[in-house]
């Protein structure tokens, strides 16, 4: 098979490596006579029996038997694949991978903007050493010396040009994010007067950074996060989760916090399973990434509205990902405390405690939803299982959905076989829980465009290449793309027709709900707005498949080399992308 690495490169690297260095920077190693002793980072040991021999290049751990070379190491403790800790590791020592039946591996597209990112790093590290006032800010928010080391922490200072006048490559800074250009072609620094915080892809490369102001500055927004990038999406990437990746064991737990100084803070607690997202609600992509890691994602939140709020959210995008070996929890903190200030008040042993308590996802939707009802009457408690449906729909069915169910049942009292009859039943729709539910079923497009179908089906042939459509994974669009096939196929047939055909569906409420639902929009508007709504998804779904092709082929070159054609493509859709994204 083309892309293997040949053993004798191999034997090569790890006679080249010093594996003292590479596992002294992961352990606390204290030389005994030839050899080097630390505490066992994969048990809980109180005295020493981890060894570390420079001679043989080996390491052993008396304590779990465990032993190997730095690639086992790595692939142990930094959890990376076997080519990533080779790739790792020839880094360090300068040599380039080379690949059985290819060429010798060319550098990635991406590894200038890396390269700026892994500079902006050093350059800001430093640039906190030199400011008396961010390092009192920090000091004063209670972070220690380590936390900052072991998050990267550093500082951006006030001026235009830090980072122009001090990175090798001013265009791969451009590209990575930390410059921006203004309309006059003007170049800047995108981060000024801002405690920086590095964001890491899983394999620890820095791909972006969130900026903190410091108090007292006039600039408005407290943080900055990176902007999208190739290298960084906000959608896939979490900040802290290649910290929180970092030793070895399973995780027990990954919390999902609200900011950066949550995490940093827990970290420093004891508490190292936490990430943060930047800017952006909680993903399916997100909570696909954290169940690579763990089989138990906690999501933590204010106790107060606003919180509760983003918790739903988070609810609704995680329903169609819940299912049999995926726990998900609901921790919601007293009024006035974030995760960062409460760890501090109590300490992480009585956080891990709250840890435990926390809701579980069917607790928390039951209960959220009989907030909207009044449980002391029969018709309140067979709405509340109607509000349940639309959501019970979501989800793939199995062990969550039975324990919904029970919940339902604990709650208002009735027969089983009735509440399976509600939750089946079409009829019984109330419109407040189906106006809800298609609000959150479907995207803005997908909705704008279904209730300008509904009200003209002709539109459906303005519509060049309905399947298309699909792969815009915009919330609904399957929906969307049966009404404009249903009614493509029957030229005569009005939105009653569609209506009655759905109404036996999960979707059924939605189509009526949307059906009434008023536009704000003069009829004469309707086509060109329709138009643009359709466009807007077609854009989305050619933005989508890019992205999908370029992770298929830097998937694909973490074992071997990029042909030529393909690094040409990688280049062209970037330059696509990041085009789109300026504009
Ligand atoms: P918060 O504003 O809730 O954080 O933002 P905080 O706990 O009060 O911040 P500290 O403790 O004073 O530093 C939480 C997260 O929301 C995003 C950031 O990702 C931040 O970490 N955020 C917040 C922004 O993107 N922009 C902002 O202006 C503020
Ligand atoms: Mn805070």
């Amino acid at each position: 098979m083309a892309g293997l690495i040949p053993q004798s490169f191999i034997q090569d690297l790890i006679a080249r490596t010093d594996i003292v260095q590479v596992i002294g920077e992961r352990l606390q190693l204290k030389k005994a006579g030839r050899e080097y002793v630390a505490l066992s980072p994969f048990t809980n040991e109180k005295s020493p029996s981890f060894y570390v021999s420079p001679q043989k290049q080996f390491y052993h751990c008396f304590s779990s038997g465990k032993h190997g070379t730095a690639i086992t190491f790595l692939m142990e403790y930094d959890r990376l694949s076997f080519p990533e800790a080779v790739e790792d590791l020839a880094k360090r020592v300068g040599l380039t991978v080379p690949r059985e039946g290819g060429s010798v591996a060319a550098p990635l597209v991406l590894e200038g903007p890396l390269d700026a990112l892994a500079a902006a790093e050093r350059i800001y590290k430093a640039e906190l050493k030199k400011s008396p006032a961010a390092i009192e800010y920090l000091k004063q928010r209670g972070v220690s010396g380590e936390t900052a080391k072991r998050f990267g922490i550093g500082f951006a200072p006030d001026g235009w040009d830090t980072i122009s006048r001090q990175v090798p490559n001013p265009k791969h800074a451009l590209d990575a994010g930390l410059l921006v250009k203004n309309e006059e072609g003007r170049v800047y620094d995108f981060y000024r007067a801002r405690v920086m915080f590095p964001v890491r892809n899983v394999r620890g490369q820095i791909i972006t950074f969130g900026g903190r102001v410091l108090p007292g500055s006039d600039d408005k927004r407290k943080y900055l996060n990176g902007r999208e990038t190739p290298l960084f999406d906000k959608s896939r990437h979490l900040y802290g989760l290649y910290e929180a990746r970092q030793g070895v064991g399973t995780i027990p737990h990954m919390l999902v916090v609200e900011g950066y100084m949550d995490v940093v803070m827990l970290s420093q607690h004891g508490i190292p399973h936490a990430v943060a997202t930047m800017g952006t609600a909680t993903t399916r992509e997100h909570l696909n990434l954290l169940f690579k890691s763990t089989t138990r994602v906690v999501f933590c939140f204010d106790g107060d509205r606003a919180g509760r709020a983003a918790a739903w959210r988070a609810l609704e995008q995680a329903l169609p990902e819940a299912y049999e070996g995926r726990e998900l929890l609901f921790m919601f903190l007293p009024d006035g405390h974030d995760p960062d200030t409460l760890v501090q008040e109590i300490g992480a042993e009585e956080f891990n405690r709250r840890v435990a308590q926390s809701q579980s996802l069917a607790t928390f939707l039951v209960a959220e939803l009989s907030r909207q009802v009044n449980l002391s009457t029969p018709d309140g408690r067979a709405r509340l299982v109607v509000l349940a449906r639309p959501h019970l729909a979501r989800m793939r069915e199995g062990a969550l959905h039975s324990l919904i169910l029970e919940e339902l049942f604990k709650l208002t009292r009735m027969q089983r076989s009735d509440i399976e009859a509600l939750v089946s039943a079409a009829t019984s729709a109330t419109p407040a829980g189906d106006a809800a539910a298609a609000q959150s079923l479907t995207s803005r497009p997908v909705r704008v465009a279904l209730q300008l179908l509904l009200e003209h089906p002709s539109f459906n042939e303005l519509v060049d290449d309905i399947g298309l459509l699909e792969e815009s994974a915009a919330p609904g669009v399957e929906l969307l793309v049966a009404a404009l096939r249903w009614f493509r196929d029957r030229p005569e047939a009005r939105a009653g027709a569609l209506l009655e055909a759905w109404r036996e569906t999960p979707e059924g409420p939605i189509l009526d709900q949307l059906s009434i639902a008023p536009l704000e929009l003069k009829p004469e508007a309707f086509e060109a707005e329709f138009t643009s709504k359709i466009k807007t998804l077609e854009e989305m779904a050619t933005q989508r498949s890019l992205r999908e092709r370029v992770q298929t082929i830097l998937q694909a070159a973490e074992t071997r080399a990029l042909t030529a054609e393909e690094r040409a493509e990688v280049d062209h859709i970037n330059r696509k992308l990041s085009r789109r994204d300026s504009v």
